[in-house]
């Protein structure tokens, strides 16, 4: 003969299977399960049991508890999914969806990458340093001195507590020397400011590829080699690279780089790309001073460096006449690189 609690269990499925809704459902839950539900006015009873009974009727009761909390799960589940499909037949799967926009990168930071890629294949790791820098970093480690024209608040934006927003990304070559010992292969690509004018070709925020590499023997040929490769992998093979005599306080000798190329403005002109040189003994001998050793021995290191405007090349690469684009994030421009 069939145990009562067999008895109960039955009976509670049959009840929670044909319930209509969910408040029967929930009617049928706290007849059998709640607290003083009948399959746990069967836990009371367990006490009154003989020793021997108990581990069987109470793993019994323990199948019937679950067995009765199984199907009140799987009714309510279906009660659910009844009622999603109900809302759903209201909808027209047939209507067109809503098309999502696919975005693009930024021509700038089309830009960028190219530039990055290239570097990446001739050994240069990635470097960084803070917008917001101290007249240290920006300046006196890069032999600037304090009379320098650069310096005055009619090219640099100043902080009221001295600090300043970086005027380029030079300061990220003083900060790479200060924490890692030669040799060096770095770039670093970032903003920089100016208190400039502003018009077509002018931003107060501009942006460059910083490079620097350290090591025994480093020449202007070594630059000379890095940066023609670069420009003909970025422009194509028939670029013309041309160096010219400058000055920077951090670079000894200086060089602008021009470059002339059937891919900008149909090479009809020489374009200055970025300015370049190798590196000052004076600016090895401000971050020795910095890290307190003589990790940056002129006589033992030497380097070169360089400093590549990414708006201009943006600009020129893909015919933009007006820098202020760049900034504006106006669709109908940015979607053309798309
Ligand atoms: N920092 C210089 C500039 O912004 C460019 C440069 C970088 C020149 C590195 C020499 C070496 O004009």
């Amino acid at each position: 003969m069939a145990h009562p609690l067999e008895q109960l269990r039955d009976d509670a499925l049959r009840e929670i299977e044909s319930a209509g809704d969910v408040q029967s459902l929930e009617a049928a839950r706290v007849k059998y399960l709640g607290r003083s539900g009948s399959v746990s006015a069967w836990g009371e009873q367990m006490k009154t049991l003989a020793t021997e009974e108990k581990p069987v009727v109470g793993k019994l009761l323990n199948e019937v508890r679950n067995a009765v909390s199984a199907a009140l799960d799987l009714r309510a589940q279906q009660f659910r999914s009844q009622k999603e499909s109900a809302s759903l037949g209201q909808i027209d799967i047939s209507l067109p969806g809503t098309p999502h926009e696919i975005g693009a990168l930024h021509p700038l930071t089309q830009m960028w990458e190219r530039s990055i890629e290239i570097f990446r294949r001739m050994g240069f790791a990635l470097a960084d340093g803070p917008d917001i820098e101290d007249e240290w970093h920006c300046f006196d480690a890069l032999n600037t001195p304090p009379e320098h024209p650069a310096r005055t608040e009619q090219d640099t934006f100043y902080l009221p507590d001295g600090r300043l927003l970086r005027t380029h990304t030079s300061t990220v070559q003083i900060r790479t020397m200060e924490s890692t010992p030669p040799p060096i292969r770095v770039i670093s690509p970032g903003a920089a400011y100016r208190n400039e004018e502003i018009d077509a070709t002018h931003a107060a925020q501009f942006h460059q590829i910083e490079g620097l590499y350290v090591d025994e023997n480093v020449s202007v040929a070594d630059l000379k080699g890095a940066l023609e490769f670069f420009m003909r992998e970025l422009f194509g093979a028939g670029t013309e690279v041309e160096f010219r005599p400058h000055f920077f306080p951090f670079t000894e000798p200086s060089l602008e780089v021009y470059v002339r190329s059937k891919a900008l403005k149909g090479g009809e002109q020489w374009i200055e790309v970025a300015g370049s040189g190798v590196v000052h003994p004076a600016v090895f001998e401000q971050v020795n001073k910095a890290r307190g050793d003589k990790a940056y021995d002129p006589e033992k290191w030497s380097g070169y460096a360089f400093g590549l405007g990414m708006d201009r090349l943006a600009m020129i690469l893909f015919d933009i006449p007006d820098l202020r684009l760049f900034a504006q994030n106006d669709l109908r421009f940015l979607r053309q690189f798309a």
